[in-house]
């Protein structure tokens, strides 16, 4: 029997990937797919669903997926998604596999704000998820979540941990703590779930595309304005890029395998490591800005800089001096089986992300 998929956070950057290549697989073993997403009214809802799928597919791929896709206006932070009670019922009845990705992914958005959408916002998906296992049916539940839930955790942090009494950089990282915390009730009341923890996504590996510049291209787009001479770094944190096109695939790959659910966190992450230093001076190379020096956090004073400039750099701070590495053994383990090989991330890789923000109008590129 063909899988009927409900999938949230389909508008976003990982969320419309995932909707693609779950498309993409539909005739071989899923059936239909539904996507729950936010809009005024269902033709806007519908609009933004098929505006973030149709911007990374190729014409002739377009035509025709609209009849194998339906949207459903929702908001995960509302009691039963924001469903009608008819639309609530006819879902449990027919869906049999979960994805959920929708969340925000801010920092420095209050708590008692992100909680609502990452941690009650899952729990209402997963209230969901255990009214289509009543009904019979129902598989999995494939819950996105991110690396970041180690927060301060220095050394090795391994797929099957997740409270090692860390501390958390932001109340993102906390929330989606949380939210995985909140998955294990559930897991202890019988419900299949499997998570995945990507690291930091960015840019499509072939055109650089991405709808989200957030996260690493923040920091990216500060240093492009010269606002920085000196920031507290070190040039030897490793950074883990995982492309959008990768990632979806590689959750998907997962998800479909028979062995998933022998495991219950996959660690999403390239194993072909870059450097914080490494990044920079590409970056610096291409658009062209002023390297600021990189100074041990011991030795740095922000008393040079504006309370703003203060404000935009400090959220990044810990990433540019992360000290946790992620183990992915099981992830690796189920896509060596299917030849899945994570990219280089070299010169050429970073120019085309680099490229993309100039092309797209975020960065603007120097002429010197
Ligand atoms: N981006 C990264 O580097 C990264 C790294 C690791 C893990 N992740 C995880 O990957 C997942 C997807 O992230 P992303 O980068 O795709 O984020 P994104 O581009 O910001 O997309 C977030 C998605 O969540 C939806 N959403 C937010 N609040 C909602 C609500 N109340 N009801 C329904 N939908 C809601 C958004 O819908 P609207 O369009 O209506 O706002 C959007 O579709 C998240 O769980 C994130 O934690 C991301």
């Amino acid at each position: 029997m063909k899988e009927t998929i409900f999938i949230t956070g389909a508008t976003g950057f990982l969320g419309s990937y995932l909707l693609r290549k779950l498309l993409h697989y539909k005739n071989h073993t899923i059936g239909n797919i539904i996507a729950l997403s936010r809009g005024e009214t269902q033709k806007e809802t519908e609009r933004r669903v098929r505006q973030s799928l149709w911007g990374q597919l190729p014409l002739r791929q377009k035509r025709g997926l609209i009849s194998l896709l339906e949207v459903v206006r929702g908001d995960i932070a509302k009691e039963n998604l924001g469903l009608s009670k008819a639309a609530y019922n006819r879902i449990i009845k027919k869906v049999t596999i979960i994805y959920h990705s929708a969340a925000i992914c801010e920092f420095g958005v209050p708590l008692p704000v992100i909680r609502k959408t990452n941690v009650d916002g899952t729990r209402n998906v997963l209230e969901l998820a255990l009214a289509c296992k009543k009904q019979g049916g129902f598989k999995r539940f494939h819950h996105i979540s991110t690396v970041a839930v180690a927060g301060d955790r220095k050394g090795v942090f391994y797929e099957n941990e997740l409270d090692l009494g860390q501390k958390f950089n932001n109340t993102y990282e906390q929330s989606k703590f949380e939210a995985e915390k909140m998955g294990e009730r559930y897991r202890d009341k019988g419900l299949p779930i499997t998570t995945y923890r990507p690291s930091i996504i960015v840019g499509d590996s072939s055109t650089g595309y991405t709808n989200n510049f957030k996260m690493l291209y923040q920091p990216l787009h500060l240093f492009c304005m010269e606002l920085y001479k000196e920031i507290p770094a070190s040039g030897n944190t490793f950074f883990s890029f995982v492309p959008v096109d990768y990632t979806a695939e590689a959750i998907i790959r997962i998800s479909l395998d028979n062995c998933a659910g022998n495991h219950s966190v996959y660690h999403i992450t390239n194993p072909n490591e870059t450097n914080f230093g490494y990044f920079l001076d590409m970056a610096c190379k291409y658009f062209k800005f002023r390297k600021p020096v990189l100074t041990p956090g011991e030795k740095f004073s922000f008393e040079k800089y504006t309370p703003l400039q203060i404000e935009l750099l400090k959220p990044f701070i810990p990433y540019f001096n992360y000290k946790v590495r992620f183990d992915a053994s099981n992830a690796q383990k189920i896509l060596k089986k299917t030849n899945f090989k994570w990219p280089k991330v070299n010169a050429q890789f970073l120019r085309r992300l680099f490229k993309f923000c100039v092309k797209s109008g975020f960065i603007r590129r120097k002429r010197k």
